[in-house]
């Protein structure tokens, strides 16, 4: 099997696990399978739950392409901002009180959606519980929020590079920090992906809360951007907490098995992670302050007019005075007012 593994190609290996996966879930019978499973995908062998919190995972079947001849490497088209240990450790909860119709609406309607996925996910976080978030637990909420969380900032980036062009005006530099949103977005899914592999059930969830959630968003947001900018602020709100709790959990020894974890390689290096701080603490400590930095852009982008610039990518003419920036530096969780900055 090692010889014949080593002459197939990595997409015809990959497509044959996939038929050796199905059969195996389809029967408890198939030996050979199993055994052609075992020999292909080894760590992944005993898997029996749909949800996996194996090391290995399937992104391993997608490496991108090595050693090819002209190309050294890709980097990141938007590399991450750099942030201090003071910077990541001063992120907090924050809401941003409503004080509109339009406020309130997309408030509820946030309430309503963490409601939702707070009962499919098994979330609870009230200490007079009995205590039930695990390792696991977090890693599916996290999978599941992360395949959400991206869809906003591409939808109204291609919404507002289409408007660009059919009402032939200049955007002012928004579209770009929406797209850059939703690849922060999927970098936060990719880092979780290498801890924990859905199964089928989960990944069915995934494809129809995509189905509905993007063309409902792609729909609110041609009627009204600054309700759907609203939306997302206090979407972050949740995240912001959400990730916030999962630190607290790990300080209070509740989850043993990320206390010596280190962080993926793929977290180390596109969060550009510094030595002597690569653990699942210092990776939740960044993507918790992701979180905050779309909670600020969105909460802010929903107090401009559409044909303001955008202040995250201005250059201002009094630079000492604090500013929005791509940065944390002067993060501010209520985003800034647009009298403030524009
Ligand atoms: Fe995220
Ligand atoms: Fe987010």
């Amino acid at each position: 099997m090692n010889s014949s593994r080593a002459t197939l190609l990595p997409s015809l290996t990959t497509n044959i696990s996939r038929v050796a996966s199905k059969g195996l879930y389809c029967s408890t019978a198939t030996t050979g399978l199993r055994a052609s499973y075992s020999a292909l995908r080894p760590l992944a062998s005993s898997r029996h739950r749909n949800f996996s919190t194996s090391q290995k995972t399937q992104l391993d079947f997608f490496p991108p392409p090595k050693n090819l001849p002209n190309i050294k490497i890709t980097p990141p088209s938007w590399p991450h901002p750099p942030a201090s240990e003071e910077q990541l450790n001063k992120i907090e909860v924050a809401h941003r009180e409503t004080r509109t119709l339009s406020d309130s609406v997309a408030y509820n309607t946030v309430r309503f959606l963490r409601w939702g996925t707070d009962l499919f996910t098994g979330y609870r976080h009230d200490p007079n519980k009995p205590y039930i978030m695990s390792e696991r637990k977090w890693l599916i909420r996290f999978i599941f929020l992360e395949t959400v969380a991206g869809v906003p900032g591409m939808v109204g980036g291609m919404l507002r590079h289409l408007r660009s062009l059919r009402r032939m005006k200049r955007d002012n530099g928004w579209i770009e920090t929406l797209l850059e949103d939703a690849y922060n977005e999927r970098m936060h899914l990719l880092t979780f992906l290498k801890m924990a592999e859905p199964g089928w059930f989960m990944k069915l969830m995934i494809l129809g809360a995509q189905g509905v959630f993007c063309n409902g968003f792609f729909f609110a947001y041609l009627i009204n951007p600054t309700i759907c900018h609203r939306f997302v602020g206090y979407l972050e709100e949740e995240a912001t907490k959400t990730y916030s709790y999962a630190i607290e959990d790990l300080d209070s020894g509740k989850l043993p098995a990320w206390e010596t974890l280190q962080a993926p390689d793929i977290a180390v290096k596109y969060w550009n992670m510094p030595e002597g701080h690569q653990t699942m603490r210092d990776l939740l400590l960044y993507i918790r302050a992701d979180e905050a930095k779309h909670r600020e852009i969105h909460h802010t982008l929903a107090n401009l007019k559409a044909e303001d610039p955008n202040p995250f990518v201005s250059v201002y003419k009094d630079p000492t005075k604090p500013h929005p920036g791509p940065s944390i530096e002067h993060i501010k969780s209520k985003g800034w007012e647009r009298e403030d900055v524009i």
